[in-house]
């Protein structure tokens, strides 16, 4: 009696629970997880051996919604939206032998569907439950937040002012500072970039003014940059590009003077003439063309005028000295041009050698001497010749 139950109890040992074991239905393989930028289609595998009669399914972990059961999906038109064609979600089913894959496709990804989707297997008349879990990643590349991030910031000079920059993405960005001319950050950094949402600018200097670019980068692809304007109110200071200019006088021929001016706020410019140890303004008239130029080209900084003086026909009276001043409520700059007689034409806008003999310049206006009153009527007469000819 004994025997016969050792015998049984070795007979259920070697075969009969080994035996059940092995008709159980497994998942045998890790789901790898799934990591995917955002609108792209995620995939998740789930390996199931001898499945039999029992049914698979694939669980949405944060909320236990049931996504499907076998190849078939049990979410509702309200969830599984139909897009281009396209459901949210699918499941496509393989079989390989003993082994049966339910791939859950989820499309359009977006950020609340990362985490982590269970793979099920309910075992009839039996209370094991294989089941794994399966991880969406969705990547986000990083967008500037706005509201929070600085856009244009207005600091006297020698004061203090923090910009700041912050970014959201998956993972979460790391934030960085550069110039965007690309000269080094202004003291305490020195240095060319800075990494952290926040940059403090420190006795601020009139040199640094200008653009400061956030940069936001999780690795995920297009990084996301925003550019901060820093206006530094200081006096004027100006910048010389050639402090005299020579032309040949009464032959119809101009010359333009020019004078770099920075200051902010903006300076009010003005144009002098010095006439006896006397400032005389100059103004924008027959004689006189005014130009002022916020931009040109790559030349000018910011907060830099670029403002010319154009003197139309020079004239013996013309030469002498010329003051360039630019004044804003921190104070006044002023550059000192010189204006000398040749005995040629100067500049680009001269007649070729041996050429007729023509206006250098075709300004806008020209200044009604006896010159060009004799033209007109040399003209006119050589018309009404030609006129009394024909007829
Ligand atoms: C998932 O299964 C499909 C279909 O068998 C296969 O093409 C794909 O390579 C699998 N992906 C992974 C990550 O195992
Ligand atoms: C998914 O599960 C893994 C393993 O349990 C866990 O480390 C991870 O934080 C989970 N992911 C989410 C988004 O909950
Ligand atoms: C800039 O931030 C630092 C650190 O938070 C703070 O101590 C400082 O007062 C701030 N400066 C300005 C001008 O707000
Ligand atoms: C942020 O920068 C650190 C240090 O360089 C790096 O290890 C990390 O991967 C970066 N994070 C992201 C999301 O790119
Ligand atoms: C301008 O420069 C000339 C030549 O250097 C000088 O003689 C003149 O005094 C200067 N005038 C002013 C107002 O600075």
């Amino acid at each position: 009696m004994f025997l016969r139950l050792l015998l049984f109890n070795l007979i259920a040992i070697l075969f009969i629970r080994p035996a059940e074991t092995q008709d159980q239905p497994a998942i045998t393989q890790v789901i790898w997880p799934e990591i995917k930028r955002v609108g792209m289609t995620g995939y998740l595998n789930c390996t199931v051996t001898r499945q039999g009669i029992n049914k698979v399914y694939w669980i949405r972990k944060s909320d236990q919604l049931i996504i499907s059961t076998d190849d078939r999906v049990q979410v509702d038109n309200t969830i599984n939206e139909r897009l281009d064609g396209q459901l949210k979600f699918d499941v496509l089913k393989k079989v390989s032998g003993d082994q049966t894959i339910y791939t859950l496709i989820v499309r359009r990804l977006v950020i609340s569907d990362s985490g982590n989707y269970t793979c099920s297997v309910i075992v009839t008349g039996a209370s094991i439950k294989p089941s794994k879990d399966g991880e969406i990643v969705v990547l986000i590349p990083p967008t500037i937040k706005q509201g929070v991030t600085t856009q244009t910031v207005n600091v006297n000079e020698f004061g203090s002012v923090n910009l700041t920059c912050d970014a959201v993405g998956y993972p979460t960005p790391n934030i960085s500072w550069v110039r965007v001319n690309g000269s080094p950050l202004p003291p305490p950094y020195n240095k060319y970039m800075h990494r952290g949402k926040v940059l403090q600018l420190v006795n601020v200097e009139a040199s640094s003014r200008g653009m400061y670019r956030c940069i936001a980068d999780n690795n995920v692809r297009p990084l996301a940059t925003y550019d901060t304007t820093v206006y530094v109110n200081f006096k004027p200071i100006s910048r010389p590009i050639q402090s005299t200019y020579g032309q040949a006088a009464n032959r119809l021929f101009d010359v333009t003077i020019d004078c770099i001016v920075a200051g902010y706020p903006p300076p009010d410019m003005n144009w002098y003439k010095i006439d006896r140890l006397e400032y005389k303004p100059i103004i924008d008239d027959d004689f006189h063309i005014i130009n002022q130029m916020l931009s040109h080209g790559q030349q000018l900084g910011i907060s830099e005028v670029w403002y010319q003086l154009t003197i139309i026909n020079v004239r013996a009276n013309d030469y002498g000295n010329y003051i360039c001043q630019g004044t804003n409520k921190l104070g006044t700059s002023q550059y000192n041009i010189t204006v000398f007689e040749t005995s040629e034409c100067q500049g680009a806008n001269c007649p070729l050698e041996g050429g007729t003999v023509s206006r250098a310049t075709l300004t806008s206006r020209t200044r009604y001497d006896v010159t060009g009153m004799c033209l007109v009527l040399v003209f006119t007469l050589e018309f009404l010749r030609y006129y009394v000819a024909r007829v």
